[in-house]
């Protein structure tokens, strides 16, 4: 860990800039793409999440663009995520959701573009859903697991995230759990619909 009379800061000062226009972090050096095979176990139509991956090529769900800082306490991650529109099913396309492995840090997300929703939850089950839309912040606090959806009909739902760079991610709690809520949109509505089960256990 730092401290502020460290001689020897482990980075240096900088600055880049972002397109705010297109939600896009010029040159990233990690880009993690998550496609619909990446999403099984997690929607509750695994016929239809099935019929896109043969059907439509396993299309891109989300990428995740960031240029990282060394994962110590004391520094900022930071990153873009893009989440593409679609349904399986009548469920909107969601990131998979997780836990920070240091459950007590937060993240704040601002969206630059689309529209969709901030899905969170506590570990004692408690849930809460924040609106994303361009210029709207969501502030996800400690301890609680958070999953964006994209509910817009052809736009990415991109945001800009902020949290401590040591955060970690746990995602093998929710694969378990689950969100007490999934997120449809049902003849032009958004719907939280009660989830009575996770779907399976999966393995990634
Ligand atoms: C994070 C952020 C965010 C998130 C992406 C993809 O802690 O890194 O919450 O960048 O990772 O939106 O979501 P999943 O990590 O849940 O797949
Ligand atoms: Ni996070």
């Amino acid at each position: 860990m730092m401290s502020a009379k460290d001689p020897t800061p482990s980075i240096d000062p900088f600055s880049l800039e972002l397109d705010l226009e297109q939600g896009l972090l010029p040159e990233p050096e990690n880009r993690i793409v998550r496609r619909a095979s990446d999403m099984r176990g997690y929607y509750a139509d695994e016929a239809a999440l099935e019929r896109l991956i043969a059907e439509a090529g396993d299309p891109i769900h989300y990428e995740v663009f960031e240029v990282p800082v060394p994962e110590e306490a004391g520094q900022l991650m930071y990153c873009i995520s893009t989440l593409r529109p679609g349904r399986v099913g009548d469920e909107c396309f969601m990131t998979k959701g997780h836990y920070h492995t240091v459950a007590e840090t937060a993240e704040i997300y601002l969206c630059l573009r689309g529209e969709g929703y901030m899905l969170m939850k506590t570990s004692a089950g408690r849930c809460a859903w924040e609106r994303m839309a361009r210029g709207r912040m969501v502030y996800v606090p400690p301890c609680w697991a958070h999953r964006s959806a994209n509910t817009s009909d052809g736009e990415p739902l991109v945001s800009f995230c902020v949290y401590p760079a040591h955060a970690g991610h746990n995602y093998g709690d929710i694969q378990c759990e689950g969100f007490p809520r999934r997120i449809l949109k049902r003849g032009g509505e958004v719907v939280f619909a009660g989830s009575a089960s996770p779907g399976p256990a999966v393995t990634s």
